[in-house]
């Protein structure tokens, strides 16, 4: 199959791209979408056998359900029910992050097919805020399935290129909506009531939307933790915890290269006859350890003073460069936790850096 890349980066280009998307869409075809979050393999989300087909693209196993996207924030009762006890709460959500980068787990309604879900009760639902998706989800008038569009346990694309590069050959079109806003993905939660004044929000996957940016509307936990989140003690999940989301598996987001987080990159030493790159944070010369190692490559997050927002746009393009250079190894840096989405990064570098997939 050839794969067609189409820009959209003009009035009449948009139009036709989502003209074609859309005609592949109702055929029962899957389309590589950009997100505001990561780019996208989409497929109608009513249509069981157009959703299988993402699965039999991605090389994903039927355990892993997928996030449904709707083509308005108005229509969550579409595909949703949810439970009276935090309706409440679930409008201040979806009032003050939808369209945008966070999914809501509510039980399914009957018409999203169970393969969508992989038989579970509940449906991942989020809307996406970038205008090409937005715009092809509206033309559609159908909620649109779409997982990452890379395959299984690979580094996320976060441009119409790097989609190609996953899945070229395998799907026959690409939108083109440029580089991705937020770099990472989706911010999952499941909200609970448990009597308290404030519903609890369980953070199933950290993402663009912070604990901090939740706080308001109840009290943000990680999985396992006793805890709701703080900023003054910021903390990550830590391995092992209660992972209720069946598709974040601790290996995902995984070069090919072996990936090592060093708490301090002046203290590394590498080992004779192999070859390094850096993921360097700050990539401050004055730390010293940039020059320590005869690096392959090294790819700064966020040069200067260190962004968080910004670091999160270039990471996972940084790694897949990175990825490129078939190096022994990739030495990353940690990023600091202080802002929530440190927590992202963070959570994704260290899925990263387990062995996984055998070149
Ligand atoms: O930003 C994003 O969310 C991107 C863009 C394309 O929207 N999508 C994305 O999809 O990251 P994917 O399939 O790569 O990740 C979806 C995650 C998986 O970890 C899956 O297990 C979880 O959502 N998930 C889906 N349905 C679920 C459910 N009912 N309960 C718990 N977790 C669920
Ligand atoms: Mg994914």
């Amino acid at each position: 199959m050839t794969t067609q890349i189409l820009p959209t980066d003009h009035p009449e280009l948009l139009r036709k791209g989502v003209e074609e998307a859309v005609r592949l869409l109702l055929a029962g075809e899957v389309v590589g979408l950009p997100t505001e979050t990561v780019y996208g393999l989409a497929a109608d989300a009513l249509n069981a056998d157009a959703v299988a087909k993402i699965f039999s693209v991605k090389e994903r196993p039927t355990f892993d359900p997928l996030i449904v996207h709707l083509p308005h924030k108005s229509e969550l009762d579409t595909v949703a029910d949810v439970p009276e006890d935090i309706a409440p709460a679930i409008k201040q959500l979806v009032d003050r992050f939808w369209p945008g980068p966070l999914t809501l787990i509510l039980p399914k309604k009957p018409c999203v097919p169970d393969i969508v879900t992989a038989g579970l009760p509940t449906v991942a639902v989020r809307a996406s805020a970038n205008l090409v998706f937005n715009r092809v989800a509206r033309k559609l008038e159908r909620p649109l399935a779409a997982p990452s569009a890379n395959r299984f346990g690979s580094i996320s694309p976060t441009s119409a290129q790097a989609v190609m590069t996953e899945l070229g050959g395998r799907i026959p079109l690409i939108l083109d909506g440029g580089a991705c806003m937020h770099g990472l993905e989706s911010t999952i939660i499941k909200v609970r009531n448990v009597g308290e004044t404030k519903p609890r929000f369980v953070i199933l996957r950290p993402g663009p939307i912070t604990p901090e940016d939740l706080k308001p509307f109840g009290r943000p936990f990680f999985p396992g933790k006793t805890k709701p989140y703080s900023s003054k003690s910021p903390d990550e999940p830590v391995e092992g915890d209660g992972i209720e989301s069946p598709g974040q598996l601790e290996s995902h987001y995984a070069p090919r290269t072996p990936l090592r987080v060093v708490d301090s990159p002046e203290e590394f030493t590498p080992e004779p006859g192999k070859t390094y790159a850096l993921l360097s944070y700050r990539g401050e010369m004055d730390d010293g350890y940039m020059d320590l190692t005869d690096w392959k490559q090294i790819q700064v997050l966020s040069p200067g003073k260190g962004k968080l927002p910004e670091a999160a746009v270039r990471f996972f393009f940084a790694l897949r460069e990175l990825d490129k250079l078939g190096v022994d190894e990739i030495i990353a840096e940690p990023v600091p936790l202080h802002s929530g989405i440190g927590i992202a990064i963070m959570d994704r570098l260290r899925r990263a850096s387990h062995p996984f997939r055998t070149p």
